[in-house]
């Protein structure tokens, strides 16, 4: 199987639209807490946010799109908030898919499922295999991801298929083993919600990714926000390690 380029390892086309963006969905609550609302309405009303970004990100031509849903360390949270966040994928998977499918899109989630009741993996596991041959867009959602779980897991995969590597291996051994390896790594990073920290998520493959941050609240995201991240990016000059002038005379 061919993985996409490792920005690392040489240098990754660069295109005018984002082939891949990646998003930490954040501010739901406090969305919620400025209308007297209880914080999971912030939640509820974040699920159309998502809607309306995989329609932007499919009339843009943007190919890969992968949203933040919970982090490892969101367990961390009231119970009832943890639940209510788990009902809510249950829910938004039985009643997009079908949509989500009918638009071309093929729907993947990573992260640690094991903690997961049996019924939403079933339903995660359903859904990706309807979806499986669309080519559109394709929509990653990390649930119960962390970006050194992704790595750990990765290695441990890797040690169990080629114990052989043990003493000495390189990027290119473990690429296949991380959560992502069927996308190219993301050229657009967008935290939404004012914080400028990448909280656990995907802290390999954002390695040489352009960030953008903004102080508007997940559910107030919409596509004309988007264009704004995405006009930020155009004026970004990704060199990769090199320099200025070699990229002029590149050009
Ligand atoms: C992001 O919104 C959604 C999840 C982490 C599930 P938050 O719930 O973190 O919203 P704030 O940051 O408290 O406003
Ligand atoms: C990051 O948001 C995780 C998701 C958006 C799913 P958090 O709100 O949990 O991040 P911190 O705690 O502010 O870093
Ligand atoms: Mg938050």
């Amino acid at each position: 199987m061919a993985h996409p380029k490792s920005s690392t390892r040489e240098i990754p086309a660069v295109s005018h639209i984002p082939r891949h963006i990646a998003i930490i969905m954040d501010g739901n609550g406090r969305w919620a807490k400025k209308r007297h609302f209880p914080r999971v309405m912030g939640h509820k009303r974040g699920v159309e946010t998502v809607r309306e970004m995989v329609k932007s990100c499919i009339e843009r031509g943007v190919g890969y799109l992968t949203l933040f849903a919970f982090s490892s360390e969101n367990w961390r949270r009231p119970e009832e908030e943890v639940s209510f966040l788990m009902q809510l994928f249950i829910l938004a998977l039985e009643k997009e898919v079908s949509k989500l499918h009918q638009n071309g899109v093929r729907l993947l989630v990573i992260g640690d499922l094991s903690r997961f009741e049996p019924r939403l993996v079933e339903l995660v596991r359903n859904s990706e295999a309807l979806t499986a041959n669309n080519s559109k867009l394709t929509l990653t959602i990390a649930a119960n991801y962390g970006g050194r779980w992704d790595i750990m897991q990765a290695v441990k995969a890797m040690l169990k298929d080629r114990p052989d590597l043990a003493g000495s291996f390189g990027e290119d051994d473990l690429q296949p083993y991380l959560a992502m390896p069927y996308a190219p790594e993301p050229d657009l990073f967008i935290r939404t919600g004012g914080e400028q920290r990448i909280s656990n998520f995907l802290l390999w493959q954002l390695a040489y990714a352009e960030l953008y941050f903004t102080d508007v609240l997940w559910p107030d995201f919409n596509s004309v926000e988007l264009d704004r991240a995405i006009h930020s990016y155009q004026q970004r000059e990704r060199r990769f390690g090199r320099t200025s002038e070699q990229l002029k005379t590149h050009a």
